[in-house]
Protein backbone atom coordinates (compact mmCIF):
# COMPACT_ATOMS: atom_id res chain seq x y z
CA UNK A 1 0.00 0.00 0.00
CA UNK A 2 0.92 3.66 -0.59
CA UNK A 3 1.11 6.56 1.82
CA UNK A 4 -1.01 8.02 -0.61
CA UNK A 5 -3.96 5.07 0.33
CA UNK A 6 -3.58 8.12 4.08
CA UNK A 7 -4.47 11.16 2.41
CA UNK A 8 -7.36 12.52 3.72
CA UNK A 9 -9.85 12.52 0.71
CA UNK A 10 -9.13 8.96 -0.60
CA UNK A 11 -9.70 7.65 3.62
CA UNK A 12 -12.86 5.43 4.26
CA UNK A 13 -15.73 7.21 5.32
CA UNK A 14 -16.23 6.72 9.01
CA UNK A 15 -18.28 3.88 9.64
CA UNK A 16 -21.33 4.44 11.98
CA UNK A 17 -21.76 1.55 13.54
CA UNK A 18 -18.86 2.45 14.93
CA UNK A 19 -16.43 1.20 16.71
CA UNK A 20 -13.20 -0.55 15.53
CA UNK A 21 -12.99 -3.93 17.72
CA UNK A 22 -10.96 -3.13 20.36
CA UNK A 23 -9.61 -7.09 21.45
CA UNK A 24 -6.48 -7.87 19.73
CA UNK A 25 -5.43 -4.92 18.19
CA UNK A 26 -1.70 -4.89 17.52
CA UNK A 27 -0.37 -2.27 19.78
CA UNK A 28 2.49 -1.48 17.07
CA UNK A 29 2.70 1.44 13.90
CA UNK A 30 2.62 4.66 13.94
CA UNK A 31 1.27 6.45 17.32
CA UNK A 32 -0.28 9.92 17.45
CA UNK A 33 -0.25 11.47 21.08
CA UNK A 34 -2.79 14.47 21.44
CA UNK A 35 -2.92 16.16 24.65
CA UNK A 36 -5.79 18.65 24.59
CA UNK A 37 -5.29 21.54 26.95
CA UNK A 38 -1.32 21.19 26.37
CA UNK A 39 -1.15 24.66 27.99
CA UNK A 40 -2.13 23.81 31.32
CA UNK A 41 -1.20 22.27 34.51
CA UNK A 42 -1.60 18.86 34.26
CA UNK A 43 -0.30 18.72 30.97
CA UNK A 44 3.11 20.23 31.81
CA UNK A 45 3.56 18.44 35.25
CA UNK A 46 2.20 14.97 34.51
CA UNK A 47 1.01 14.37 31.04
CA UNK A 48 4.36 15.64 28.91
CA UNK A 49 6.85 14.52 31.95
CA UNK A 50 5.38 11.09 32.09
CA UNK A 51 5.28 10.73 27.87
CA UNK A 52 9.27 12.01 28.51
CA UNK A 53 9.92 8.63 30.77
CA UNK A 54 7.98 6.58 27.99
CA UNK A 55 10.20 7.92 25.60
CA UNK A 56 13.20 7.75 27.50
CA UNK A 57 12.71 3.76 28.44
CA UNK A 58 11.84 3.12 24.76
CA UNK A 59 8.26 2.70 25.04
CA UNK A 60 7.90 5.24 22.63
CA UNK A 61 9.86 5.37 19.72
CA UNK A 62 10.50 7.95 17.31
CA UNK A 63 10.17 6.69 13.99
CA UNK A 64 6.25 5.71 15.40
CA UNK A 65 5.40 8.36 17.82
CA UNK A 66 4.32 12.09 17.35
CA UNK A 67 2.72 14.15 19.90
CA UNK A 68 0.27 16.97 19.68
CA UNK A 69 -0.30 19.63 21.98
CA UNK A 70 -3.72 21.81 21.33
CA UNK A 71 -5.41 24.78 23.80
CA UNK A 72 -6.46 27.86 22.54
CA UNK A 73 -3.04 29.73 23.92
CA UNK A 74 -1.71 31.08 20.72
CA UNK A 75 1.86 29.92 21.02
CA UNK A 76 4.11 28.32 18.93
CA UNK A 77 6.15 24.89 18.90
CA UNK A 78 8.88 26.38 20.62
CA UNK A 79 6.81 27.70 22.62
CA UNK A 80 5.41 24.98 24.27
CA UNK A 81 8.68 22.98 24.55
CA UNK A 82 10.03 25.91 26.15
CA UNK A 83 7.09 25.71 29.10
CA UNK A 84 7.32 22.04 29.51
CA UNK A 85 10.77 21.71 29.23
CA UNK A 86 11.69 22.26 32.86
CA UNK A 87 9.54 19.71 33.90
CA UNK A 88 11.16 16.66 31.59
CA UNK A 89 13.97 16.44 34.70
CA UNK A 90 16.17 13.06 34.77
CA UNK A 91 15.33 10.75 37.62
CA UNK A 92 18.20 8.95 39.67
CA UNK A 93 19.39 6.64 36.64
CA UNK A 94 18.83 8.63 33.87
CA UNK A 95 20.89 11.50 33.85
CA UNK A 96 23.20 9.90 31.54
CA UNK A 97 21.98 10.77 28.27
CA UNK A 98 19.42 13.26 29.45
CA UNK A 99 20.72 16.29 27.33
CA UNK A 100 20.29 14.71 23.84
CA UNK A 101 17.09 12.72 25.14
CA UNK A 102 15.46 16.11 25.93
CA UNK A 103 16.32 17.37 22.54
CA UNK A 104 15.23 14.35 20.39
CA UNK A 105 11.97 14.43 22.34
CA UNK A 106 11.19 17.90 22.16
CA UNK A 107 11.44 17.61 18.40
CA UNK A 108 8.34 15.15 18.51
CA UNK A 109 5.95 17.56 19.92
CA UNK A 110 4.37 20.07 17.45
CA UNK A 111 1.46 22.74 18.84
CA UNK A 112 -1.80 23.44 16.90
CA UNK A 113 -3.71 26.31 18.46
CA UNK A 114 -7.83 26.18 18.35
CA UNK A 115 -11.03 26.10 20.07
CA UNK A 116 -12.27 23.29 21.95
CA UNK A 117 -15.54 23.58 20.37
CA UNK A 118 -15.81 24.53 16.67
CA UNK A 119 -14.40 22.43 13.95
CA UNK A 120 -11.60 24.44 12.31
CA UNK A 121 -9.42 23.88 14.63
CA UNK A 122 -9.95 20.31 14.75
CA UNK A 123 -9.84 19.94 10.75
CA UNK A 124 -6.14 21.26 10.96
CA UNK A 125 -5.05 18.71 14.14
CA UNK A 126 -6.77 15.93 11.57
CA UNK A 127 -4.73 17.49 8.91
CA UNK A 128 -1.33 17.28 10.80
CA UNK A 129 -2.26 13.97 11.95
CA UNK A 130 -2.23 12.69 8.91
CA UNK A 131 0.35 14.37 7.66
CA UNK A 132 2.57 12.24 10.36
CA UNK A 133 0.74 9.31 9.49
CA UNK A 134 1.40 9.91 5.70
CA UNK A 135 5.37 10.52 6.48
CA UNK A 136 5.93 7.73 9.23
CA UNK A 137 4.22 5.83 5.67
CA UNK A 138 1.98 4.29 8.07
CA UNK A 139 -0.07 1.15 6.77
CA UNK A 140 -3.47 0.51 7.14
CA UNK A 141 -4.67 -0.74 10.31
CA UNK A 142 -1.71 0.44 12.40
CA UNK A 143 -2.82 4.44 13.02
CA UNK A 144 -3.26 4.49 16.45
CA UNK A 145 -4.68 8.25 18.02
CA UNK A 146 -4.60 8.27 21.54
CA UNK A 147 -6.28 12.10 22.83
CA UNK A 148 -5.59 12.92 26.37
CA UNK A 149 -7.93 15.06 27.48
CA UNK A 150 -5.97 17.63 29.98
CA UNK A 151 -8.94 20.05 29.64
CA UNK A 152 -11.82 21.27 32.72
CA UNK A 153 -14.83 17.94 32.39
CA UNK A 154 -16.88 21.07 31.47
CA UNK A 155 -15.46 21.04 27.72
CA UNK A 156 -15.35 17.13 27.22
CA UNK A 157 -18.90 17.06 25.64
CA UNK A 158 -17.97 19.32 23.07
CA UNK A 159 -14.28 18.12 22.93
CA UNK A 160 -15.55 14.39 22.38
CA UNK A 161 -17.81 15.41 19.63
CA UNK A 162 -15.36 17.28 17.69
CA UNK A 163 -13.04 14.38 18.19
CA UNK A 164 -15.34 12.06 16.28
CA UNK A 165 -16.68 14.33 14.07
CA UNK A 166 -13.07 15.89 13.15
CA UNK A 167 -10.41 13.39 13.80
CA UNK A 168 -11.22 9.98 14.06
CA UNK A 169 -8.54 6.86 12.80
CA UNK A 170 -10.51 6.38 9.45
CA UNK A 171 -8.88 3.42 8.41
CA UNK A 172 -11.90 0.07 8.25
CA UNK A 173 -8.94 -2.28 8.62
CA UNK A 174 -7.59 -1.65 12.66
CA UNK A 175 -5.92 0.66 14.33
CA UNK A 176 -7.72 2.93 16.90
CA UNK A 177 -9.04 6.08 18.45
CA UNK A 178 -8.62 6.14 22.53
CA UNK A 179 -9.66 8.86 24.86
CA UNK A 180 -8.19 9.55 28.04
CA UNK A 181 -10.23 11.55 30.75
CA UNK A 182 -9.16 12.58 33.90
CA UNK A 183 -11.81 13.11 37.12
CA UNK A 184 -13.77 15.02 38.36
CA UNK A 185 -16.27 13.15 36.42
CA UNK A 186 -19.36 14.53 37.35
CA UNK A 187 -20.46 16.16 40.86
CA UNK A 188 -22.73 13.63 41.92
CA UNK A 189 -24.89 10.51 40.06
CA UNK A 190 -27.07 12.76 38.35
CA UNK A 191 -24.07 14.78 36.41
CA UNK A 192 -21.60 11.86 36.02
CA UNK A 193 -24.81 9.96 34.55
CA UNK A 194 -25.15 12.83 32.13
CA UNK A 195 -21.43 12.90 31.40
CA UNK A 196 -21.02 9.37 30.58
CA UNK A 197 -24.12 9.32 28.53
CA UNK A 198 -22.90 12.48 26.52
CA UNK A 199 -19.20 10.61 25.79
CA UNK A 200 -21.05 7.00 25.73
CA UNK A 201 -22.82 8.60 22.23
CA UNK A 202 -19.61 8.68 21.04
CA UNK A 203 -17.30 6.82 22.02
CA UNK A 204 -17.67 2.99 23.23
CA UNK A 205 -16.55 1.94 26.78
CA UNK A 206 -13.41 0.06 25.43
CA UNK A 207 -11.92 3.30 23.94
CA UNK A 208 -12.78 5.53 27.21
CA UNK A 209 -10.06 5.56 29.68
CA UNK A 210 -10.74 7.31 32.96
CA UNK A 211 -8.08 8.02 34.61
CA UNK A 212 -7.96 7.59 38.61
CA UNK A 213 -3.81 8.34 39.21
CA UNK A 214 -3.93 6.05 42.55
CA UNK A 215 -4.38 3.20 40.14
CA UNK A 216 -0.91 3.77 38.68
CA UNK A 217 0.42 3.99 42.37
CA UNK A 218 3.42 0.87 42.70
CA UNK A 219 1.70 -0.26 45.73
CA UNK A 220 -2.26 0.27 44.95
CA UNK A 221 -1.05 -2.17 41.84
CA UNK A 222 0.79 -4.43 44.38
CA UNK A 223 -3.06 -4.89 46.58
CA UNK A 224 -3.82 -8.09 44.13
CA UNK A 225 -0.25 -9.14 44.60
CA UNK A 226 0.06 -9.37 47.89
CA UNK A 227 -3.62 -10.29 48.93
CA UNK A 228 -3.84 -13.59 46.25
CA UNK A 229 -0.46 -14.50 45.62
CA UNK A 230 0.08 -14.84 49.11
CA UNK A 231 -0.86 -18.07 51.31
CA UNK A 232 -0.40 -15.63 54.73
CA UNK A 233 -3.26 -13.51 53.78
CA UNK A 234 -5.91 -16.13 52.47
CA UNK A 235 -7.06 -16.91 55.90
CA UNK A 236 -6.66 -13.97 57.29
CA UNK A 237 -8.22 -11.40 55.56
CA UNK A 238 -11.86 -11.12 56.73
CA UNK A 239 -14.28 -10.40 59.68
CA UNK A 240 -13.10 -13.31 62.09
CA UNK A 241 -9.70 -11.86 61.83
CA UNK A 242 -9.39 -7.60 61.18
CA UNK A 243 -11.09 -5.56 63.49
CA UNK A 244 -10.78 -2.40 60.99
CA UNK A 245 -9.21 -1.03 57.51
CA UNK A 246 -8.14 2.49 57.84
CA UNK A 247 -7.68 4.20 54.16
CA UNK A 248 -6.10 7.43 55.09
CA UNK A 249 -5.07 10.81 52.83
CA UNK A 250 -3.27 13.56 54.81
CA UNK A 251 -2.02 16.63 53.22
CA UNK A 252 0.08 18.92 55.21
CA UNK A 253 -0.42 21.65 53.30
CA UNK A 254 -3.85 23.93 52.33
CA UNK A 255 -5.45 24.50 49.14
CA UNK A 256 -2.38 26.91 48.16
CA UNK A 257 -4.22 29.89 46.13
CA UNK A 258 -6.13 26.66 44.14
CA UNK A 259 -9.08 27.37 46.19
CA UNK A 260 -11.14 27.94 43.63
CA UNK A 261 -10.94 24.92 42.14
CA UNK A 262 -11.19 23.17 45.63
CA UNK A 263 -14.11 24.58 46.49
CA UNK A 264 -16.28 23.83 43.92
CA UNK A 265 -15.31 20.08 44.62
CA UNK A 266 -14.24 19.32 48.73
CA UNK A 267 -12.37 16.79 49.91
CA UNK A 268 -15.01 14.25 49.97
CA UNK A 269 -15.13 14.73 46.07
CA UNK A 270 -11.58 15.45 44.99
CA UNK A 271 -10.31 12.25 47.05
CA UNK A 272 -12.07 10.10 49.30
CA UNK A 273 -15.35 9.28 46.05
CA UNK A 274 -12.77 8.24 43.78
CA UNK A 275 -8.93 7.65 45.25
CA UNK A 276 -9.37 5.97 48.25
CA UNK A 277 -12.83 4.40 47.27
CA UNK A 278 -10.67 2.92 44.40
CA UNK A 279 -7.96 1.57 47.13
CA UNK A 280 -10.86 0.25 49.33
CA UNK A 281 -12.29 -2.04 46.69
CA UNK A 282 -9.09 -3.62 45.77
CA UNK A 283 -8.48 -4.32 49.76
CA UNK A 284 -12.43 -5.72 49.68
CA UNK A 285 -12.83 -7.27 46.64
CA UNK A 286 -13.14 -11.19 45.83
CA UNK A 287 -10.32 -12.84 43.80
CA UNK A 288 -10.98 -12.56 40.41
CA UNK A 289 -11.84 -15.18 37.48
CA UNK A 290 -8.27 -14.04 36.41
CA UNK A 291 -6.55 -11.06 35.46
CA UNK A 292 -8.64 -9.97 32.55
CA UNK A 293 -9.40 -6.37 33.46
CA UNK A 294 -12.91 -7.17 33.12
CA UNK A 295 -13.14 -9.53 35.17
CA UNK A 296 -11.34 -7.61 37.74
CA UNK A 297 -13.41 -4.58 37.60
CA UNK A 298 -16.43 -7.21 37.92
CA UNK A 299 -15.38 -7.85 41.16
CA UNK A 300 -14.29 -3.82 42.10
CA UNK A 301 -18.02 -3.16 40.98
CA UNK A 302 -19.60 -5.67 43.61
CA UNK A 303 -17.99 -4.26 46.39
CA UNK A 304 -19.57 -0.76 45.77
CA UNK A 305 -23.04 -2.37 45.44
CA UNK A 306 -22.56 -4.17 48.63
CA UNK A 307 -21.43 -0.75 50.33
CA UNK A 308 -24.43 0.48 52.90
CA UNK A 309 -25.85 3.92 52.61
CA UNK A 310 -23.29 6.20 54.96
CA UNK A 311 -24.77 6.98 57.96
CA UNK A 312 -24.96 10.71 59.60
CA UNK A 313 -23.61 9.33 62.83
CA UNK A 314 -19.88 7.80 61.40
CA UNK A 315 -19.32 10.90 59.29
CA UNK A 316 -16.67 14.12 60.47
CA UNK A 317 -16.37 17.15 57.92
CA UNK A 318 -14.09 19.66 58.81
CA UNK A 319 -12.30 22.86 57.81
CA UNK A 320 -9.21 23.90 58.75
CA UNK A 321 -9.12 27.60 60.19
CA UNK A 322 -7.94 30.43 57.53
CA UNK A 323 -9.74 28.45 54.49
CA UNK A 324 -11.88 31.14 54.02
CA UNK A 325 -8.92 33.55 53.59
CA UNK A 326 -7.77 32.04 50.34
CA UNK A 327 -9.36 35.12 48.27
CA UNK A 328 -10.14 32.32 45.70
CA UNK A 329 -12.57 30.52 48.09
CA UNK A 330 -15.86 32.35 48.28
CA UNK A 331 -17.04 33.70 51.36
CA UNK A 332 -18.32 31.92 54.21
CA UNK A 333 -18.28 28.43 51.95
CA UNK A 334 -19.09 25.56 54.32
CA UNK A 335 -16.84 23.01 51.72
CA UNK A 336 -15.26 20.57 53.79
CA UNK A 337 -11.65 20.50 53.64
CA UNK A 338 -11.50 17.07 55.65
CA UNK A 339 -13.71 13.94 56.35
CA UNK A 340 -13.52 10.77 58.11
CA UNK A 341 -16.98 8.39 57.97
CA UNK A 342 -17.16 4.75 57.97
CA UNK A 343 -17.94 2.29 55.12
CA UNK A 344 -19.78 -0.56 56.16
CA UNK A 345 -19.79 -3.58 53.10
CA UNK A 346 -22.41 -5.95 53.25
CA UNK A 347 -21.63 -9.42 52.69
CA UNK A 348 -20.02 -12.44 53.70
CA UNK A 349 -16.45 -11.32 54.24
CA UNK A 350 -16.92 -7.90 55.55
CA UNK A 351 -20.40 -7.73 57.75
CA UNK A 352 -19.86 -5.56 61.01
CA UNK A 353 -15.62 -4.18 59.86
CA UNK A 354 -16.02 -0.68 59.32
CA UNK A 355 -13.65 0.69 56.68
CA UNK A 356 -12.81 3.89 57.79
CA UNK A 357 -12.21 6.55 55.52
CA UNK A 358 -10.13 9.90 56.32
CA UNK A 359 -8.94 12.67 53.93
CA UNK A 360 -8.04 16.26 55.19
CA UNK A 361 -6.06 19.11 54.23
CA UNK A 362 -3.26 21.32 56.25
CA UNK A 363 -2.86 18.22 58.49
CA UNK A 364 -0.04 17.33 60.97
CA UNK A 365 1.68 15.35 57.90
CA UNK A 366 1.50 14.17 54.37
CA UNK A 367 1.05 10.74 53.22
CA UNK A 368 -1.46 8.55 51.72
CA UNK A 369 -1.99 4.80 53.67
CA UNK A 370 -4.02 1.70 54.44
CA UNK A 371 -3.68 0.34 57.79
CA UNK A 372 -5.25 -3.29 58.56
CA UNK A 373 -5.77 -3.55 62.09
CA UNK A 374 -6.32 -6.81 63.34
CA UNK A 375 -7.94 -8.35 66.30
CA UNK A 376 -7.00 -9.22 69.59
CA UNK A 377 -5.32 -12.61 70.30
CA UNK A 378 -7.57 -14.30 72.43
CA UNK A 379 -6.73 -15.72 75.81
CA UNK A 380 -3.70 -13.08 75.72
CA UNK A 381 -1.23 -15.00 78.20
CA UNK A 382 1.19 -12.08 78.01
CA UNK A 383 -1.05 -9.12 78.70
CA UNK A 384 0.63 -7.57 75.21
CA UNK A 385 -3.17 -6.24 74.34
CA UNK A 386 -1.52 -2.81 76.00
CA UNK A 387 1.05 -2.42 73.70
CA UNK A 388 -1.15 -2.41 70.46
CA UNK A 389 -2.68 -4.97 68.09
CA UNK A 390 -1.73 -6.65 64.81
CA UNK A 391 -1.29 -4.38 62.38
CA UNK A 392 -0.51 -4.91 58.29
CA UNK A 393 0.07 -1.03 56.97
CA UNK A 394 0.81 -0.35 53.39
CA UNK A 395 2.12 3.00 52.83
CA UNK A 396 1.20 4.54 49.46
CA UNK A 397 2.95 7.79 49.53
CA UNK A 398 5.91 9.31 49.94
CA UNK A 399 8.26 6.46 50.54
CA UNK A 400 6.33 3.46 49.61
CA UNK A 401 6.43 0.80 52.07
CA UNK A 402 4.54 -1.80 53.85
CA UNK A 403 5.15 -3.19 57.53
CA UNK A 404 3.65 -5.55 59.93
CA UNK A 405 3.52 -4.62 63.69
CA UNK A 406 3.99 -7.82 65.66
CA UNK A 407 4.66 -8.44 69.07
CA UNK A 408 7.81 -10.13 69.78
CA UNK A 409 10.02 -11.41 73.47
CA UNK A 410 11.97 -8.13 74.13
CA UNK A 411 15.57 -9.62 73.63
CA UNK A 412 17.05 -10.30 76.94
CA UNK A 413 16.63 -12.62 79.88
CA UNK A 414 13.21 -11.02 80.99
CA UNK A 415 10.46 -12.45 79.54
CA UNK A 416 8.59 -9.69 78.60
CA UNK A 417 6.92 -8.64 75.01
CA UNK A 418 7.20 -5.54 72.88
CA UNK A 419 5.32 -4.34 69.41
CA UNK A 420 8.55 -4.62 66.66
CA UNK A 421 7.99 -3.99 62.73
CA UNK A 422 8.59 -6.55 59.55
CA UNK A 423 9.52 -3.67 57.64
CA UNK A 424 9.65 -3.58 53.84
CA UNK A 425 10.71 0.06 52.81
CA UNK A 426 11.12 0.19 49.16
CA UNK A 427 13.93 3.00 49.41
CA UNK A 428 15.73 -0.04 50.81
CA UNK A 429 14.99 -2.87 49.91
CA UNK A 430 14.59 -1.55 45.85
CA UNK A 431 17.69 0.75 45.67
CA UNK A 432 18.52 0.43 41.98
CA UNK A 433 14.59 0.52 41.29
CA UNK A 434 13.27 3.71 39.63
CA UNK A 435 9.25 3.26 40.60
CA UNK A 436 7.20 4.44 37.63
CA UNK A 437 5.13 7.62 38.04
CA UNK A 438 1.74 6.32 38.03
CA UNK A 439 0.75 8.58 35.31
CA UNK A 440 3.89 6.81 33.13
CA UNK A 441 1.74 3.52 33.67
CA UNK A 442 -1.61 4.63 33.05
CA UNK A 443 -0.51 6.18 29.98
CA UNK A 444 1.36 2.98 28.72
CA UNK A 445 -1.45 1.01 29.88
CA UNK A 446 -3.47 3.11 27.25
CA UNK A 447 -1.15 2.48 24.48
CA UNK A 448 -1.38 -1.12 25.14
CA UNK A 449 -5.31 -1.46 25.79
CA UNK A 450 -4.96 -2.55 28.92
CA UNK A 451 -8.16 -1.17 30.74
CA UNK A 452 -7.41 -3.22 34.54
CA UNK A 453 -6.21 0.24 35.82
CA UNK A 454 -9.17 2.58 34.88
CA UNK A 455 -12.45 2.98 35.85
CA UNK A 456 -15.66 1.67 33.94
CA UNK A 457 -18.83 3.25 33.57
CA UNK A 458 -20.62 1.23 36.18
CA UNK A 459 -17.67 1.05 38.79
CA UNK A 460 -18.35 5.00 38.37
CA UNK A 461 -21.71 5.55 39.17
CA UNK A 462 -21.90 2.76 41.64
CA UNK A 463 -19.38 4.84 43.39
CA UNK A 464 -21.47 8.15 43.37
CA UNK A 465 -24.61 6.58 44.29
CA UNK A 466 -22.63 5.74 47.61
CA UNK A 467 -21.94 9.64 48.31
CA UNK A 468 -24.34 11.36 46.18
CA UNK A 469 -27.34 11.50 49.28
CA UNK A 470 -24.31 12.87 52.07
CA UNK A 471 -22.69 14.86 49.35
CA UNK A 472 -26.37 16.84 48.26
CA UNK A 473 -26.86 17.10 51.86
CA UNK A 474 -23.55 18.84 52.29
CA UNK A 475 -24.65 21.09 49.44
CA UNK A 476 -27.39 22.24 51.08
CA UNK A 477 -26.00 23.63 54.11
CA UNK A 478 -27.60 20.64 56.13
CA UNK A 479 -24.28 18.85 57.36
CA UNK A 480 -21.35 21.26 58.89
CA UNK A 481 -17.94 21.41 59.26
CA UNK A 482 -16.35 21.98 62.29
CA UNK A 483 -12.99 24.20 62.49
CA UNK A 484 -10.04 22.19 63.18
CA UNK A 485 -6.34 23.91 63.56
CA UNK A 486 -3.97 23.52 60.27
CA UNK A 487 -1.13 21.09 61.33
CA UNK A 488 -3.26 19.11 63.66
CA UNK A 489 -5.23 16.18 62.86
CA UNK A 490 -8.42 17.08 61.76
CA UNK A 491 -11.11 18.11 64.60
CA UNK A 492 -11.33 16.90 67.45
CA UNK A 493 -14.42 14.65 67.33
CA UNK A 494 -12.70 12.61 64.49
CA UNK A 495 -10.83 10.52 66.82
N1 LIG B 1 -3.44 19.77 37.84
C1 LIG B 1 -3.39 18.57 38.38
O1 LIG B 1 -2.40 18.20 38.99
C2 LIG B 1 -4.56 17.59 38.22
C3 LIG B 1 -4.55 16.39 38.94
C4 LIG B 1 -5.59 15.48 38.75
C5 LIG B 1 -6.61 15.76 37.86
N2 LIG B 1 -6.63 16.93 37.19
C6 LIG B 1 -7.70 17.16 36.23
O2 LIG B 1 -7.13 17.31 34.95
C7 LIG B 1 -7.84 18.24 34.18
C8 LIG B 1 -6.92 19.37 33.73
O3 LIG B 1 -6.37 19.98 34.89
P1 LIG B 1 -5.43 21.27 34.84
O4 LIG B 1 -5.03 21.56 36.23
O5 LIG B 1 -4.38 21.10 33.80
O6 LIG B 1 -6.46 22.37 34.35
P2 LIG B 1 -6.19 23.85 33.84
O7 LIG B 1 -4.74 24.17 33.84
O8 LIG B 1 -7.12 24.74 34.58
O9 LIG B 1 -6.76 23.74 32.34
C9 LIG B 1 -6.08 23.11 31.26
C10 LIG B 1 -6.25 23.93 30.02
O10 LIG B 1 -7.63 23.92 29.65
C11 LIG B 1 -8.01 25.18 29.13
N3 LIG B 1 -9.10 25.69 29.95
C12 LIG B 1 -9.08 26.10 31.23
N4 LIG B 1 -10.30 26.48 31.64
C13 LIG B 1 -11.12 26.32 30.59
C14 LIG B 1 -12.51 26.54 30.39
N5 LIG B 1 -13.30 26.99 31.35
N6 LIG B 1 -13.01 26.27 29.18
C15 LIG B 1 -12.24 25.79 28.21
N7 LIG B 1 -10.92 25.57 28.35
C16 LIG B 1 -10.37 25.82 29.52
C17 LIG B 1 -6.79 26.07 29.19
O11 LIG B 1 -6.16 26.04 27.93
P3 LIG B 1 -6.38 27.15 26.80
O12 LIG B 1 -7.02 28.34 27.42
O13 LIG B 1 -5.00 27.42 26.26
O14 LIG B 1 -7.24 26.48 25.81
C18 LIG B 1 -5.89 25.39 30.19
O15 LIG B 1 -4.53 25.62 29.92
C19 LIG B 1 -8.99 18.70 35.05
O16 LIG B 1 -10.10 17.89 34.78
C20 LIG B 1 -8.49 18.43 36.46
O17 LIG B 1 -9.53 18.26 37.37
C21 LIG B 1 -5.61 17.85 37.36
Amino acid sequence: MTSDKWSIEKRAPLRNDSVLKEENVPEIGCLSIVVLGASGDLAKKKTFPALFNLYRQGFLQSHEVYIFGYARTKISDEELRDRIRGYLVPSKNTVEGHEEDLTNFLQLIKYVCGSYDTEEGYQLLDKEISEHEIYRNCTEGSSRRLFYLALPPSVYPPVCKMIRKCCMNKSDLGGWTRIVVEKPFGRDLESAEQLSNQIGELFEEPQIYRIDHYLGKELVQNLLVLRFANRFFMPLWNRDNIDNIQIVFREDFGTDGRGGYFDQYGIIRDIIQNHLLQVLCLVAMEKPVSLKPEHIRDEKVKVLQSVVPIKDEEVVLGQYDGYLEDPTVPDGSYTPTFATMVLRIHNERWEGVPFILKAGKALNSRKAEIRVQFKDVPGDIFKSKKQGRNEFVIRLQPSEAMYMKLTVKQPGLKMSTVQSEMDLSYGQRYQDVTIPEAYERLILDTIRGDQQHFVRRDELKAAWEIFTPLLHRIDKGEFKSLPYKPGSRGPEESG
